[in-house]
């Protein structure tokens, strides 16, 4: 299975520390923001990476990450000429992708428990899913975590072991669990986006990727105990780099 990493976008959130560089390389405690992602993925065993960024700062990731070897990984690069959505960003590596799973990652989102989190990236690897008509697929799966401000994010509605649906950024949540920025992927991902339309806020949306699946009955999710944050606005950087610190036995 191979890894994806989005680290495109404009980060106007953070304005002004991303005025003359990337949020993705901000630091992050004692790293640039992209080491955290990238090492969620490395946790799940997955050694064969693309990172999506856009056209301003892909030479800065370059210059940071390299071939990967530092890393003990393989890494390609691809640029997202116009921030048009994280699934648009992750229409660029269906190539990359070559008809396997893949586990895409945004580049902004921190996870305390890698070990869990690089757990279940394994499991996924065998998820078998059976259609009504008989045919088997991989589906795909989502990490949910309970969160007090749950309109900020993709939110879960939750019957029984399954998604029932996901709403991007709801004014009143169905429940709190925030879908969280890694997703696991069979190669139908590809097609779903395919047929996307841009949202409101005139973007191709991962949620809309996300129920794709739902409605074909293949969508697992887990929840996840470890903390969990994004880092996008001024607060979640901080908590970001709370989790980091905290980690490192520094606080
Ligand atoms: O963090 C989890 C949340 O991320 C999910 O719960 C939401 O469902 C999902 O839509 C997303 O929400 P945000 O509005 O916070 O996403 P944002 O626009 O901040 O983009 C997150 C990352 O995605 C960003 O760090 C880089 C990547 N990205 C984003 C856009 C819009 C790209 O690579 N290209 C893009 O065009």
């Amino acid at each position: 299975m191979k890894g994806v990493i989005l680290a495109g976008g404009h980060g106007t959130r953070l304005l002004p520390l991303t005025k003359v560089t990337n949020k993705h390389l901000l630091p992050v405690y004692n790293k640039p923001m992209i080491y955290y992602p990238l090492a969620t993925l490395i946790k799940g065993g997955i050694s064969n990476i693309m990172i999506v960024s856009g056209k301003g700062h892909a030479g800065h990731f370059l210059e940071l990450l390299g071939s990967g070897k530092e890393f003990g990984v393989t890494l390609s690069y691809e640029v997202q000429d116009e921030a048009g959505g994280i699934a648009q960003a992750l229409s660029l590596a269906e190539d990359f992708a070559d008809g396997d799973k893949i586990a895409v990652i945004l580049g902004d989102n921190l996870f305390e428990d890698d070990d869990a989190v690089g757990k279940a990236i394994h499991e996924y690897k065998h998820q078998i899913c059976t259609l009504p008509n008989g045919k088997t697929v991989g589906g795909a799966k989502v990490f949910l975590k309970d969160v007090p401000d749950a309109e900020r994010f993709g939110v879960a509605t939750i019957a029984g072991r399954k998604i029932t649906n996901i709403e991007e950024k709801p004014k009143n949540p169905e429940s709190k669990y925030a879908v969280t920025g890694l997703y696991l992927y069979d190669s139908q991902v590809f097609d779903a986006i395919k047929i996307l339309k841009p949202s409101g806020r005139g973007e191709l949306e991962i949620t809309d990727v996300n129920n794709f699946y739902v409605q074909q009955g293949t969508m697992t999710y887990s929840v996840l105990d470890g903390a969990w944050t994004d880092a996008g606005t001024f607060p979640s950087l901080l908590r970001a780099t709370m989790i980091a610190a905290k980690k490192e036995g520094a606080i």
